[in-house]
């Protein structure tokens, strides 16, 4: 892309994004809206990204209790950050979650104008909160749902489930990140705004993707399909299921491939990491 790109948020998604985009990656704290200003002016971009927000580690349990951090970094943060952005005409890309519904709207997908109907964790809710709060400040919001990459790490859904001995079997949009990041840029050079669903057609079942791994990796690799309610029990948050509608993004004709073709490949990329 054209022109310095200025990246918040020194997590997985946002090192990663900004290892690949050759921009300037900052740990400044987006919620204080003077560090976020000085940030701005010292840098000079031509945009934006924000990944910085409160997800909870290892998983979102760890955010239960600390609605301080998860309403700084995942409301108040991104309005700062929005509100500093839009003083100086700049375009902003933040990362948002599909993790703000349950269920499959009746089969067609949750489109990115139905409102949020799932509200079982903090991480969730106040995702859903700085969604709709962006609305109001014209910027790309790009929905993800449980990303994997075929670099192994403790974020990656295929690295959690190979960790896990117990998994549900329920159809889940997934965001494979080698397919998401050239469409969120052809987005962002667009200088598209508004909330997209950034899935990959067709839907994940973790017991499957690891069906997978057994057939092209390793055979012997042992696991146990269990209920959601089962798996609650050793939960402290409730989890969101669900499926996402990807006819926006078919529309401007940047639609992720289909699991069935891209999730063979990212098995395959991830066990050559890995030197399996
Ligand atoms: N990975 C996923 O499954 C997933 C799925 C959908 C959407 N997303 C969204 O994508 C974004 C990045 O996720 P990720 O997977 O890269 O998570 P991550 O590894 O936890 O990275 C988030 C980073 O933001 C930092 N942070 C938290 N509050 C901050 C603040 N107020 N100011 C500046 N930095 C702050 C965190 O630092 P500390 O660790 O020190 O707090 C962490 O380095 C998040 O907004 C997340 O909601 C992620």
């Amino acid at each position: 892309m054209e022109g310095p790109t200025l990246v918040f948020g020194a997590g997985w998604l946002g090192t990663q994004w900004a290892r690949r985009l050759g921009a300037t990656l900052r740990k400044t704290d987006i919620a204080d809206a003077e560090a976020v200003r000085c940030e701005l002016d010292a840098v000079a971009p031509t945009r934006v990204i924000n990944a910085a927000g409160a997800t909870g580690s290892p998983n979102v349990d760890a955010l239960e209790g600390n609605p301080a951090k998860a309403y700084r970094s995942n409301v108040a943060g991104p309005i700062a950050l929005a509100t500093a952005c839009r003083e100086r005409g700049l375009h902003l890309t933040h990362l948002g979650s599909g993790c703000i519904y349950q269920g499959d709207a009746e089969g067609r997908g949750y489109a990115e104008e139905d409102p949020p109907n799932f509200a079982g964790s903090l991480y969730s809710r106040t995702k859903a909160m700085g969604e709709a709060a962006l609305v109001d400040f014209d910027v790309l919001q790009l929905r993800v749902r449980m990303p994997l990459a075929a670099e192994p790490g403790p974020r990656n859904l295929l690295t959690k489930l190979l960790t896990f001995e117990r998994v549900v079997s329920v159809p889940n949009s997934v965001t494979i990140l080698e397919d998401f990041w050239p469409s969120a840029e052809a987005l962002i050079e667009r200088g598209a705004t508004g909330i997209w669903n950034m899935v990959n057609d067709g839907v994940e079942r973790h017991d499957e993707l690891l069906a997978l791994w057994r057939s092209l990796v390793d055979p012997d690799h042992a696991f146990e399909v269990v209920s959601p309610a089962e798996l609650a029990r050793d939960l402290v948050a409730e989890r969101s299921n669900c499926i996402l509608s990807t006819d926006k993004l078919k529309a401007a004709g940047l639609a992720l491939p289909h699991v069935e073709e891209s999730l063979p490949r990212l098995v395959k990329a991830y066990a050559a990491n890995l030197g399996a």
